[in-house]
């Protein structure tokens, strides 16, 4: 979604923002500006790429030491140069930049333009510009302007301003949306993310929703909307800058791919002791008394966030035995769902800024239920609205398809469903060992996988012009085929369909031909002999089956088209390793089709409006 980056201090701005820019392109976005202060106000936009902004600002020698950039994702109005941010009022005095939805736009568009505004663009965010003119006009006060028109906005946001009127301060607000300030020697920064500020600063300051902050070179002053200075305190980031760098990778999903054993070890480190057959959390906020009286789970995610949870689902109710409900949360709070103060929500989110699901974490609150995130930002806007959070701690993820904050996830659940079954005295501690064993055997076994991406290139060779594939699972392997099939369509743009292999013949059996490529998830577990019939049913209308197997299952040879193997695992853990095949096929298919697996078309990374 839209990026924001901001400078304020004695380098050229352009410099800094077009630097910034680039490491916020990974949020996905389709036009970019700029706009920097040297006595006036110099605004600069581009659809298209950073690079391309690089060089119409390179031509023009921008000049200024403050300056603000955005990247737009299209939300009101088209992917135009007009549209793109920063927005200009009448008079060029005041630019802003704006990440969010502002719902009441056009109310506060038609009043506008009865006081004799103009709009220009089509967005909702020209209003805030407008908005900050018009009571300048009567104020000259830009502080006083700024703060009176947030307060009018409805919806989310994240505002960055800067004035010719106020030309030292530049001025930030926002609600649900992030943005946070890098606090410099002499200069200050903000952002949307850290990504950008690490190579300048590691000390940080969140910005809360209903706060509002001015940086000059030398200072941060924050204040609440009633203008009460809040003193924030300054976090240093521990993000190992090499995690927001793709190192000898082509790309950063095929570098994430790849990560995924170090990033469970982080995940389990500290977290689980083998002897004593226990799990501890740092954070979780809630009391083992309190979590003893939760009656019922209710996971709530979206995308692969979700499918996460799907599988989740399986191991809480099997260690922990207490029920559990995952559910989009785009749907959960429209629905008036009936959760009280013994329902436990658990929200997962890699970013921990999706609009939906914080949503649904804000509804489930004011329903009183107990909520716990599994999250892979520190201090993401989720985290902080939770009573409690696991950090997954897959680093920093960048590539726009999710691959470690999956495999993270599940192996936070895995934790979490022991951890609830210890204290509930539901496992031993002898079961516990065994479980967390298990678990500290997945990353070898997951880069035994990885050295199999020679074969899994071999097999996208073979099918990356096809428009359509098929994905097939049972039980776990169901959501793993769902997962499966959202890497390929969200990477490759083919269209790919996850379902439960039981449930194909009940339609998705019409699809198939000759023309048809079937992921199958055929491992060896209690549904292996349903799962080798729904390959046959496949195979007798010549659909071609890629199927992805248990070591050792000669016999899968002779009923499929094309097998790789993946070493055997407890069943609740299997789904960490049969994704990895996936994202890989994944990844191939998208190179061989020449598209840009980092940042696909249409997609943002952390999608904040609702
Ligand atoms: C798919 C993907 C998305 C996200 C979804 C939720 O590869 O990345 O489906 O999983 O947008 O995002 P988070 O986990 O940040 O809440």
């Amino acid at each position: 979604m839209c990026g924001i980056f901001g400078y304020i201090g004695d380098k050229e701005a352009s410099e800094k923002i077009i630097t910034g820019l680039k490491k916020l392109e990974y949020r996905g976005y389709d036009s970019i500006g700029v706009a920097t202060m040297n006595d006036k106000l110099a605004i600069f936009k581009n659809v298209g790429k950073v690079s391309d902004l690089e060089e119409k600002i390179c031509s023009k020698n921008l000049k200024g030491t403050t300056g603000i950039g955005h990247t737009r994702w299209a939300t009101h109005g088209a992917p135009t140069e007009i549209n793109a941010h920063p927005h200009y009022d009448k008079d060029q005095k005041i630019v802003i930049v704006h990440n969010g939805i502002i719902e009441n736009y056009q109310e506060l568009r038609d009043d506008l333009i009865k006081d004799g505004y103009k709009f220009v663009s089509q967005t909702d965010s020209e209003v805030i510009v407008h908005l900050i003119a018009a009571c300048y006009a009567k104020s000259n006060n830009i502080e006083e302007s700024f703060i009176y028109a947030v307060k009018r906005l409805q919806g989310t946001y994240a505002i960055c301003c800067i004035s010719e009127y106020d030309p030292s301060r530049m001025f930030l607000a926002k609600k649900s949306s992030p943005l946070l300030i890098g606090v410099g020697e002499g200069e200050n920064y903000c952002a949307s993310d850290v990504s950008p500020i690490l190579k300048h600063t590691r000390n940080i300051i969140y910005l809360d929703d209903n706060e509002y902050a001015m940086l000059s070179t030398d200072s941060v002053v924050v204040k609440n909307y009633k203008g009460v200075v809040v003193e924030k305190e300054i976090v240093k980031s521990t993000i190992n800058i090499d995690d927001v760098e793709k190192g000898t990778y082509d790309f950063y999903m095929m570098k994430e791919i790849h990560e995924q054993p170090e990033s469970i070890i982080n995940t389990i480190t500290n977290r689980c002791f083998i002897d004593e057959g226990k799990v501890n959390f740092d954070f979780i906020g809630i009391n083992n008394n309190e979590l003893l009286n939760i009656n019922r789970i209710v996971i709530t995610a979206c995308g692969t966030s979700l499918h996460a949870g799907l599988v989740g689902e399986f191991f809480l109710e099997k260690f922990a035995q207490v029920p559990v409900e995952v559910e989009y949360a785009a749907e959960f709070r429209y629905r008036n769902p009936i959760i009280d103060s013994k329902t436990l929500v658990i929200a997962i989110s890699q970013s921990g800024e999706t609009a939906d699901t914080l949503a649904a974490v804000v509804e489930a609150k004011q329903k009183k239920a107990r909520i716990i995130s599994i999250c892979n930002v520190p201090g993401s806007t989720i985290t902080r609205e939770s009573d409690g959070v696991i950090y997954t701690k897959a680093g920093v993820e960048i590539g726009v398809a999710s691959t470690k904050a999956f495999t993270t996830q599940i192996t936070a659940l895995y934790m979490f469903s022991i951890f609830l079954a210890r204290i509930k005295w539901i496992i031993n501690k002898e079961e516990a060992k065994n479980l967390l064993t298990k678990l500290y055997e997945i990353p070898e076994l997951i880069r035994r996988i990885l050295l199999k991406k020679d074969h899994i290139y071999t097999i996208a060779c073979k099918y990356y012009t096809k428009p359509s594939f098929l994905y097939l699972g049972r039980g776990i392997s169901f959501h793993v085929a769902q997962e499966g099939a959202l890497k390929m369509k969200e990477i490759s743009y083919i269209h790919a369909e996850g379902y439960s292999a039981a449930e194909m013949k009940h339609g998705p059996i019409a699809l198939i031909d000759e023309n048809m490529p079937v992921v199958v998830v055929a491992l060896k577990n209690r549904s292996y002999e349903k799962i080798a019939s729904n390959i046959s049913e496949v195979k007798a209308r010549q659909g071609k089956v890629i199927a992805i197997a248990t070591e050792g299952d000669t016999n899968i040879k002779n009923l499929v088209d094309d097998v790789i193997y993946i070493p055997d695992c407890e069943e609740e853990l299997s789904a960490i390793l049969s994704v990895i095949p996936l994202q890989l096929l994944a990844y191939y298919t998208a190179i061989l089709r020449g598209c840009h697996v980092d940042q696909p078309r249409n997609l943002a990374k952390s999608v904040t409006v609702e």
